[in-house]
């Protein structure tokens, strides 16, 4: 059987996974995309992992309580493993809304190929963004546990880098991911 080293041998890398957590509007499907193509142009191939997509597909079955919310991070957890088992690495965009979620994705992937990385925006800003119209949804009251409004989102405490979006231009913010990244998956 093939192994993990040959495989990233094969593509010339070293696979982790990239974390990446925040509230809704954070930018964490933004910073995902740029920093997927960035490390493309730099020769490393990635898998992008998102909520919304994840959700309509493989976890369409689960909703938002606190259960449902552990078994979403557990499945995409064991998929991330698949990957960086194939020597890909794993870019995942997922609110991951607990300490104990996220200490979860660590213990199942493994702490030496985690990377957290916490997009750190503040709510109002995130609130005023509103992408997808679901903060004004969840403040007129059709969404009862929206992260941030009636479910909380608790500050990583823990994470490997901290990214302040609603200050940093998308630009500044991949330069910040790549400087503490790429000497992680250099061979
Ligand atoms: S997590 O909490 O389980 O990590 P996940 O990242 O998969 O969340 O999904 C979040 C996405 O689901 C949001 O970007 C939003 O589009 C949608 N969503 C729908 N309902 C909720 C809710 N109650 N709380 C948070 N996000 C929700």
């Amino acid at each position: 059987m093939l192994s993990r080293s040959q495989k990233e041998m094969f593509l010339n890398q070293k696979s982790i996974v990239i974390w990446l957590t925040g509230l809704s509007g954070s930018g964490k499907t933004t910073i995902s995309e740029n920093l997927s193509t960035a490390l493309f142009e730099k020769g490393f191939l990635t898998q992008s992992l998102d909520g919304d997509q994840i959700r309509n597909g493989l976890n369409n079955n689960l909703g938002f309580s606190e259960e449902d919310r552990t078994e979403n991070i557990r499945r995409i957890a064991e998929i991330s493993k698949l990957f960086i088992n194939s020597g890909i690495i794993c870019i995942n965009s997922f609110i991951s809304p607990t300490e104990k979620i996220r200490m979860l994705a660590k213990e199942i992937i493994g702490e030496k190929d985690y990377f957290e990385i916490y997009l750190d925006a503040p709510l109002e800003v995130c609130e005023k963004r509103d992408v997808k119209g679901l903060y004004k949804a969840a403040r007129e009251g059709k969404i009862k546990n929206f992260t941030g409004i009636g479910s909380e989102y608790e500050k990583p405490l823990k994470s490997n880098l901290i990214i302040k979006t609603a200050e940093l231009s998308i630009e500044k913010s991949i330069e910040k991911c790549l400087n503490q990244i790429i000497p992680l998956i250099n061979l």
